[in-house]
């Protein structure tokens, strides 16, 4: 297949934001008294918010009103806007922009398939919002990863068919998104967690040009 086009996830994959995630569930689950630790995030990871707390509450064996789902919502990321108040360009994961570099003089287009409601916010603050030919609006996906539809909705917005697009990501419902997309998947992070990527490499530093042309 000939590469047209690169979708990236955000939180794990370009930046260190996947820990804040973590945390804000762990302080509300901590609140709620409810046994969450960093084995149960690797379910959340990718997961879009309400699904996430509904998980959580699940795992806790309660059950609230959506007045209440909302009121947890809005302290979560009110806590998580909080713990990445002090984001700036130096965030960024080595590698990022290497990459982008090389994608963009390969005439490669690079888009953006982040659950993330924030995912806007972040990438200006990371200082590489400019640099995406298209962003996914989070706000506009109904299904949640593993459901394919940020990823279609990425490549739609690009104008790339799935087949020539190739997904990275760090969580296992965002790697079923990508297959189910119909596009390559490659995944950031350890091969003892994550199943059913085409490569899995430790980083996007690790990733070259030339990977991405071959896979
Ligand atoms: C994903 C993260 O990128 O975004 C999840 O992996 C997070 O952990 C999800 O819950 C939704 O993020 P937000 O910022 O809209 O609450
Ligand atoms: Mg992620």
């Amino acid at each position: 297949m000939s590469c047209r086009a690169v979708i990236f996830d955000l939180d794990g994959v370009l930046t260190d934001t996947a820990i804040y995630h973590f945390y804000a569930w762990k302080a509300l689950a901590d609140k709620l008294g409810i046994a969450f630790d960093e084995h149960d995030n690797e379910q959340l990871k990718g997961v879009d918010r309400l699904g996430s707390l509904r998980w959580i509450l699940q795992k806790g064996g309660v059950s609230l009103s959506s007045a209440d789902e909302s009121r947890l919502m809005q302290q979560k990321n009110a806590h998580y806007l909080q713990l990445i108040d002090h984001i700036t360009p130096d965030n960024l994961y080595p590698g990022v922009q290497p990459l982008f570099t090389a994608l963009r003089q390969s005439g490669i287009k690079i888009g953006l398939a982040s659950a993330s409601k924030n995912a806007a916010f972040v990438v200006e603050r990371l200082g590489i919002a400019a640099q995406f030919d298209y962003i996914a609006d989070a706000n506009k996906v109904i299904n949640s990863k593993p459901d394919p539809e940020v990823f279609l909705l990425a490549a739609k917005g690009l104008g790339v068919a799935p087949p020539h697009c190739i997904g990275v990501e760090d969580a296992q419902a965002g790697i079923e998104a990508i297959n189910r997309a119909g596009m390559k998947a490659i995944a950031i992070g350890d091969a003892a967690v994550l199943n059913g990527a085409l490569k899995i490499y430790p980083d996007v530093a690790a990733i070259t040009l030339t990977d991405l042309l071959n896979v």
